[in-house]
């Protein structure tokens, strides 16, 4: 079983996304976090972001792996854990920039759509272009979103917990700045797929997504076993 989730960053996609590959023992896969060790790779090579040939060449000779459960998933870039390292603003802009290049998005998408793949019960995936580039097909797919104001108080709010130094007004402003790069960019901007559940998250608690979520997954996994 395939489970797309999409959506802009803040709304939810990777506290979800972990909980229902718990639930459903499923590999969960955060597609955004590969962006975001390129990126990492980038600013510490001192490549220039306009290099477009530099940055493809490190997408494609770095190794990036993710590794343990979805709860406490861990990135490695190159051996290296970077987990932490991948969560600042600045990495987060970082990725948004590399994701704008279409060979690095060809090297990644490769890799993501055959860790799906392979994986044995299936998989759950968050990013960008989940529903409609990597997994079409998609058993389930989700379009998370929420205001850019409870985005952004989100965000801050983990910021505090992992002791990045930031205000609530950069947090927005970052955010605000990486969805105009995410939905403006000419290669798989951020859109929503046509049979997409789009769930605004601004307004519901955790709980309250996540049972929504549940049922169409039943739905879907209901319909299949009819069909089978
Ligand atoms: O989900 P995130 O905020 O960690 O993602 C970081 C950046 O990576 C995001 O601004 C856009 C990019 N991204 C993408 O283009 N496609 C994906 N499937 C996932 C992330």
């Amino acid at each position: 079983m395939i489970i797309a989730i999409d959506g802009p960053s803040g709304a939810g996609k990777s506290t979800l996304g972990k909980m229902l590959a718990k639930e459903l023992g499923l590999l969960y896969l955060d597609t955004g976090a590969m962006y975001r060790a390129v990126g990492l790779a980038v600013l510490e090579k001192g490549i220039n972001f306009d290099d477009n040939e530099k940055v493809s060449e490190i997408a494609a000779d770095t190794n990036i792996e993710l590794v343990g459960e979805p709860e406490n998933q861990k990135v490695f870039l190159d051996e290296r854990d970077v987990s932490a390292e991948i969560r600042t603003n600045a990495v987060g802009q970082a990725a948004s920039i590399v994701s704008t290049i279409s060979q690095v998005r060809k090297i990644l998408v490769e890799h993501q759509r055959t860790l799906g793949e392979n994986s044995e019960k299936g998989c759950v995936l968050d990013g960008r272009d989940i529903g409609t580039i990597i997994f079409p097909n998609a058993d389930a797919k989700f379009f998370l979103t929420a205001k850019p104001e409870a985005r952004a108080r989100r965000r801050y709010e983990e910021d505090l917990n992992k002791a990045h130094i930031t205000t609530y007004k950069e947090t927005l402003a970052e955010i605000n700045l990486r969805d105009k790069r995410d939905v403006s960019r000419a290669d798989s901007p951020l859109t929503i797929s046509e049979d997409a559940v789009v769930i605004d998250t601004s307004e519901l608690d955790l709980r309250e997504v996540f049972e929504q979520m549940m049922s169409v997954v039943r739905e879907s996994q209901n319909a299949k076993s009819k069909t089978t």
